[in-house]
């Protein structure tokens, strides 16, 4: 469960503030599939940020499951970010380490012994597993952040954060890596948020929102 609660956050827009959410008030149920759109510009990715306490809240709360954000001090936060998955639009992946140490490298950082047969699915499962002594340099964007994927799940976070992650792939591509992000998180029971641009990607997600003025409306009642 992710819960936003009268959620009040502007940027610096040159030399005035910019709401971006006043008052916003929401709950993402535990466990689902979250696709989320809306224009450029509409604070889909701050929203995101926020929710995986990658920037600081500045006013309301946000609640995942039963840990509130604003509560927690900077240790806290950092071992909050641990339990989450994150993929972004570029993938991030660190080019001096091969395939295999950029997936465990986010599993050691959380703090967990190997597991060595979840390792062997996922990769198998993204189709990864011929490509692991292999650098981020020598793969395909798809595969790429097929990578990407299996380092956010390695750890079984509860929450799967994704940025666009089908924004520089072509479209087979890009419905190959939204399935199998929706799939893998689903199967793992997990809750993933995901932004995108494309209603396609988003029409098997069990949610749909998208973001305007600040608040969010379910898809289906948005009518261009
Ligand atoms: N680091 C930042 N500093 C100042 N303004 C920002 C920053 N990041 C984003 N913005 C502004 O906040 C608004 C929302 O941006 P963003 O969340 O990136 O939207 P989206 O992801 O929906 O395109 C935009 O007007 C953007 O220009
Ligand atoms: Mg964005």
């Amino acid at each position: 469960m992710i819960r936003l609660e009268r959620l009040t956050f502007s940027r610096n827009d040159g030399d005035k503030q910019r709401l971006i959410f006043d008052g916003l008030n929401h709950e993402f149920k535990q466990g689902s599939q979250i696709a989320l759109l809306g224009d450029s510009g509409a604070g889909k990715t701050t929203l995101l940020r926020l929710i995986g306490a990658l920037i600081p809240l500045q006013q309301g709360k946000i609640w995942i499951r039963d840990t509130e954000l604003s509560a927690l001090s900077e240790t806290e936060r950092a071992l909050h970010r641990r339990k989450q998955g994150v993929v972004f639009q570029d993938c991030q992946l660190l080019s001096t380490l091969t395939v295999r140490d950029n997936i465990l490298l986010t599993y050691k950082l959380a703090g967990l012994t190997g597991d060595p047969e979840l390792f062997q699915s996922l990769t198998a499962d993204l189709g990864i597993a011929k490509l692991l002594d292999r650098y981020p340099q020598q793969l395909s964007g798809g595969e790429q952040q097929r990578v990407a994927i299996a380092r956010a799940l390695i750890h079984q976070p509860q929450l799967v954060l994704a940025d666009e992650p089908t924004g520089n792939l072509d479209e087979g591509n890009s419905q190959i890596v939204a399935t199998m992000l929706r799939e893998l998180t689903q199967a793992q029971g997990a809750t993933l948020l995901m932004v995108t641009h494309s209603q396609g990607l988003a029409q098997n997600f069990e949610q749909r929102w998208f973001l305007r003025n600040g608040q969010l409306q379910p898809l289906d009642s948005i009518h261009e």
